[in-house]
């Protein structure tokens, strides 16, 4: 059992699912702490893993070896500096999943000079199947970066960024990204039913579709690039398909929409920071 003490500050939807996945993975409930201001939260969390849980984010703080910031980028400021002081007594590594707030922002709200990773998780972390980028500041060893890794693999995907800069782009492909794969199944699902096919059955055809080509695409060692052109038949239907889409400037539109997005990330970024 791995028993190193972790506290996570906020018990909302991520850090459930984050201590879901860490005792599925052999964490020992006894060495996990969670805080949240709501007893409700707590109670259902506790008897639920049987972790140990407070409405005082110092107390779980106090002894633990890495402090995960589970709360919103709207309030983490006033959680980080009021934590400042045990975050320098005790000298934890601290991890944030908030989404948007720079390292650099929460080392100084923090009292400076930690040891910090800040990731970006994405929302099928609730079901176990995120996608994670991490980026460490230069205080952390690599025993911690391997320590961070284990908890963000807890619920998917784990991989690192050496430039904090791009963090935007992650925003801008696996954070926002679950959003633009279920506008394509939506759609998908109507043009399915303006050929006649029943709501549940265009439905369903199309997330299996879904769900299929990824996994398909992640079990494979080859590019998706050829994966398609293997499915695709010269005179064949997906050809045919693939031309119009290709056609309607679907690379380019994928293209500008990162863009946006990526440009938006970094527009937050600035506005949390300044605060
Ligand atoms: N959900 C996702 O898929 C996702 C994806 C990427 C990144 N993230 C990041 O993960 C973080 C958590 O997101 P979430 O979806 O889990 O949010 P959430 O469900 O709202 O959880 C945040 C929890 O923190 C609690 N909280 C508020 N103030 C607190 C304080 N001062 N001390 C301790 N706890 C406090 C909240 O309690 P109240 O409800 O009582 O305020 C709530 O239970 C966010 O920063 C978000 O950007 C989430």
């Amino acid at each position: 059992m791995k028993k190193t003490r972790l506290a996570f500050i906020g018990a909302g939807n991520m850090a459930r699912s984050l201590v879901g996945g860490l005792i599925a993975d052999g964490w020992d409930p006894a060495s996990i702490s969670v805080a949240d201001p709501d007893k409700e939260q707590l109670s259902a969390l506790a008897s639920r893993f049987r972790v140990h849980t407070d409405t005082d984010n110092h107390k779980v703080t106090e002894h633990a070896e890495v402090v995960v910031l589970a709360v919103k980028p709207q309030v983490i400021r006033d959680v980080a500096s009021d934590l400042a002081a045990s975050i320098q007594r005790q000298q934890p590594l601290v991890i944030s999943i908030a989404a948007g707030i720079r390292a650099t922002d929460l080392q100084r709200w923090l009292g400076g000079n930690c040891a910090l990773v800040r990731c970006m998780p994405n929302t099928p972390a609730l079901v176990q199947s995120g996608a994670t980028a991490l980026f460490s500041n230069e205080n952390v060893s690599n025993a911690q970066k391997d320590l961070a890794e284990s908890i963000l693999r807890a619920v998917g995907l784990a991989l690192w960024v050496d430039n904090e800069d791009l963090m935007d782009a992650v925003t801008a492909l696996s954070g926002s990204g679950p959003a633009y794969f279920l506008l394509v199944m939506e759609a998908l699902q109507e043009a399915g039913q303006t050929l006649g096919l029943n709501e549940k059955t265009a439905k369903l055809l199309a997330l299996q579709t879904a769900f299929g080509a990824a996994k398909m695409a992640l079990e494979s060692s080859e590019d998706a690039a050829i994966l398609r052109q293997r499915v695709t038949s010269p005179g064949g239907t997906t050809e045919k398909a693939l031309a119009v889409l290709e056609e309607g400037g679907l690379r380019v539109l994928f293209n500008d929409a990162l863009k946006a997005a990526r440009d938006r990330s970094q527009e937050l970024a600035e506005q949390f920071g300044a605060r």
